[in-house]
């Protein structure tokens, strides 16, 4: 099967011209002007931007949390990604305590198998890690799963001490890895919880207001001072505010191995989300929590000066109606989480690129190259080259949409609502191709389930 892209402007992290691309099988074979080249289909992306799949590096799909499970399994979960404009997601295995990571990546393999309509990794999720299990992460590594997430969050489920953090990344650092961190300080933001609980403010809103920004600065803090000793690079995952970005920048200056996230609710949303009426708020309740506004523009600017290095989405739906209303009483029963998958590389294009605040290829570089590059699959993914996979999205920098859960444009995803409802977005996916397969062409999905690979991932090449 061959397919030729005619009369594109293809944008990469660092390119930015117009040529044609030839795909033979999986992978780019050609790039040139004018080729003049026989292919069983050709697309005209004349006035349309042709580039890198997006990668999102931090999705749950499938995954049980707060006495219930997200919404979207691999199957919906991807298939929506993919009418984004994603190519490729990076989701997480957990390993349950007291059991072995390589069981809980069996696990996740079998959601994931004969479901997925695109390319998926996954990063492990510790919760344990005693001397005789450190062996784990060298076969970890050996199966493509090169990157680990910790949690200082979520005491009693997730959580893990400052122990085993240093651990498992003493022996992360040993094997090349990369670890991820959720940093907040869930201990004393349970103590927080329990007074705010015990004083009857059990409405969503007190979800925000008892994790402070100052208990998320403290663990980005803290994990990095773990990891600089454990001599591990760290990947502080969906950082939300400037109090914490503050200590990625202050550990970047003095050239620790920190590398950075946001997702794309903390660039667009804010805490006055949580005023909504008739429990509306619990749509929002996701960890961290949306943030005083002004922190938006302080995220922008870290993406734009390279301490946040990708946009995720931390996609974790949960349905208002059916699993947010288990929290009706309590806030700190509502499921975390929200649904955005979908609606990343529009929303990023749209306030980075339409906004002045990104070139294009610095949103190319956001949304795919980089976390290509930071979770070991340069260059077979997150650029265009001769030899990379052929996953492409054929952008149309002009179309407008208003993101809405009635938009069938706009959302594919498995929940009944959308966290970014009503806002107009200029720049949509409108041709999707994973590994040389168009998956999304006029708002119908072609590709199928099962049709993504596992991607076995490379260790961490930084420093980037
Ligand atoms: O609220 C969130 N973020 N749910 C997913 C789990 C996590 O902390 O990433
Ligand atoms: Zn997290
Ligand atoms: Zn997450």
């Amino acid at each position: 099967m061959s397919l030729l892209i005619r009369n594109g402007r293809i944008v990469t992290a660092v390119d930015d011209y117009h040529a044609d691309i030839f795909v033979e099988d999986e992978t780019v074979s050609l790039i040139g002007r004018d080729l003049e080249v026989e292919a069983d289909r050709t697309i005209d992306a004349a006035g349309r931007l042709v580039m890198p799949g997006g990668i999102d590096p931090h999705t749950h799909m499938d995954m049980p949390f707060g006495g219930t499970t997200s919404a979207d399994d691999f199957e919906t979960g991807t298939r929506a990604a993919a009418f984004g404009g994603t190519t490729s997601i990076i989701d997480f295995a957990i390993q349950t305590k007291g059991h072995s990571t390589l069981e809980g990546l069996e696990t996740w393999q079998e959601k994931a198998a004969g479901k997925a309509g695109i390319d998926y990794g996954f990063h492990m999720i510790v919760t344990d890690m005693e001397d005789d299990r450190l062996w784990e992460m060298r076969r970890l590594a050996d199966e493509g799963v090169t990157s680990y997430k910790m949690f200082m969050a979520y005491p009693g489920v997730l959580y893990v001490d400052d122990a085993t953090l240093f651990r498992a990344m003493r022996q992360a650092g040993e094997e090349g890895g990369l670890v991820c961190m959720h940093a907040e300080n869930g201990i004393a933001i349970d103590e927080i919880v329990k007074l705010a609980l015990a004083a009857g403010n059990t409405a969503p809103k007190y979800h925000a207001l008892t994790r402070p920004t100052r208990m998320e600065a403290e663990g980005v803090h803290r994990s990095i001072a773990i990891a600089e000793v454990a001599g591990v690079p760290v990947y502080i995952v969906h950082v939300s505010c400037a109090d914490a970005l503050e200590e990625v920048r202050l550990a970047r200056a003095r050239e620790a191995q920190v590398f950075a996230e946001t997702c794309t609710q903390y660039l667009f949303l804010d805490l006055s989300h949580y005023d909504h009426e008739d429990f509306e708020g619990a749509k929002y309740v996701m960890t961290p929590p949306l943030r005083e506004k002004w922190n938006q523009e302080q995220l922008w600017r870290g993406l734009g000066l390279g301490d946040l290095r990708s946009v995720s989405t931390d996609h974790c739906p949960f349905s208002f109606k059916d699993q947010k209303v288990l929290g009706i009483d309590d806030f700190s029963k509502i499921p975390n989480g929200g649904p955005g998958v979908e609606n990343r590389m529009s929303l990023v294009y749209n306030g980075g690129v339409v906004g002045g605040r990104l070139s294009v290829n610095k949103f190319v570089d956001l949304t795919s190259t980089a976390a290509a590059k930071l979770f070991g699959m340069f260059p077979k993914k997150g650029t265009i080259a001769v030899g990379s996979d052929a996953d492409i999205v054929i952008f149309n920098p002009d179309r407008r949409e208003t993101i809405s859960v009635d938009n069938p444009h706009t959302h594919h995803m498995n929940v009944d609502y959308n966290a970014f409802e009503g806002i107009e977005v200029q720049g949509i996916s409108e041709i999707v191709i994973s590994r040389g397969r168009v998956v999304v062409e006029d708002n119908v999905w072609h590709g199928r389930a099962g049709g993504g690979n596992f991607l076995k991932r490379g260790l961490f090449g930084g420093p980037y």
